[in-house]
């Protein structure tokens, strides 16, 4: 099969670790018969570096052409890098948001897990990460107070500023939809987290997840309000399977879910549209501060890139193979800074990606 990828290094660490996935997509291929052809895009700082805009319309033709898009990282320091000295919309970020409106790419999906040799590094207690935890966050992506119209305006002598919340039935439906769906290959929970206690797109967003629900009868659901929810991740977060939320609240609380697995090194995620395209990238950011010195963790992104064969390609095999090298790898006691405890073996980010590929 010939997969046509296009990649994304984008800033930071981005380049290092999107080169080890590229390594382990390479062995990936040759082993089984596959033929990797894949193509750079600029995006981000490195963009507005070269074409003065975080992503071109030439940039994202050449995406839409793709069958899928891996990307590392994009972003700087914002209070040193002089890309956030530039108007919003010529930002880093900007070009991430664009890129995820126009291929349409709503349903983000986040995996928290906590791995088994890695719980010395959850920062909860023990009595709760003895238990383990294994979910997945299914975050809307391209609607809400992101896409949301928004303005400042002089009034009364003082700045005043508007961003708003907006959601129509259909956009809940199609997200809900892929909640339940992905319920259905996983433990069959799902918990749908708004605030319907103070938001109308909440009361909406509680409806349509109610109806959707009784398409899905083996599914339980459970209806949570965000701000519980934040507090649940840290006192028991083994009671979550499928967490279906809107743009903001995923937003935050992804962060927190990854946080409490101790190894936001390891996560991986797929934005996908209704086709079978997706964006895959891992959940960590551009880390500026260690960028260019091999300590990164090419875990994450190498994980993103067994995602994008399962998920784009149907390549299930071959994925496996990927999430069963790194599992080999960490069970020989290798591991990069960010992870690293007693008795394991140091190793930076190209060994790490030679270890995983040597292990496929
Ligand atoms: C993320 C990031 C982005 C977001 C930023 C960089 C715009 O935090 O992917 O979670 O808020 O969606
Ligand atoms: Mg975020």
């Amino acid at each position: 099969m010939k997969l046509n990828i296009v990649c994304i290094p984008g800033d930071g660490i981005g380049p290092e670790i999107v080169t080890e996935a590229k390594k382990v997509l390479n062995k990936v291929a040759s082993v089984n018969g596959h033929e990797m052809d894949f193509t750079d895009i600029l995006m981000g700082g490195a963009s507005i570096d070269v074409h003065g805009v975080p992503l071109t319309d030439e940039a994202i033709e050449t995406a839409k052409a793709a069958d899928a898009v891996l990307m590392g990282s994009i972003g700087g320091d914002t209070n040193t890098s002089p890309w956030y000295k530039l108007s919003p919309e010529k930002r880093p970020e900007a070009g991430l948001l664009k890129i995820r409106k126009s291929l349409g790419l709503f349903a983000n999906l986040r995996p928290a897990i906590l791995y088994p040799e890695l719980r010395g590094a959850c920062p909860l207690k023990e009595e709760i990460s003895v238990k383990g935890f294994d979910m997945l966050i299914m975050r809307e992506l391209t609607g809400g107070l992101y896409f949301g119209e928004r303005h400042t305006v002089e009034k009364d002598g003082q700045k005043v500023a508007t961003d708003t919340l907006t959601y129509s039935e259909a956009e809940i439906r199609r997200i809900a939809i892929k909640g339940f769906e992905i319920a259905m290959k996983r433990r069959r929970k799902v918990t749908s987290v708004d605030k319907a206690n103070v938001l109308d797109s909440s009361r909406l967003w509680r409806a349509v997840v109610n109806e959707v629900a009784k398409d899905f009868p083996e599914v339980t659901l459970e209806h949570m309000l965000v701000d519980n929810c934040a507090m649940q991740l840290v006192k028991d977060p083994s009671q979550f399977d499928v967490i279906l939320t809107e743009n903001m609240f995923g937003d935050i609380l992804s962060d927190e879910a990854s946080m409490v697995t101790g190894s936001i090194g390891m996560l991986a995620s797929a934005s996908l549209n209704d086709t079978k395209f997706g964006l895959y990238e891992p959940s960590h950011g551009s880390a500026p501060d260690i960028a260019g010195k091999d300590l990164a963790n090419p875990i994450a992104t190498i994980l993103s890139a067994a995602m994008m064969l399962r998920y784009s390609f149907d390549l299930d095999k071959e994925a496996d193979a990927i999430e069963s090298a790194v599992d080999k790898v960490l069970k020989d006691g290798y591991r990069t800074g960010d992870i690293m405890s007693e008795g394991c073996r140091k190793v930076g980010c190209r060994e790490m990606g030679d270890l995983i590929a040597e292990r496929i």
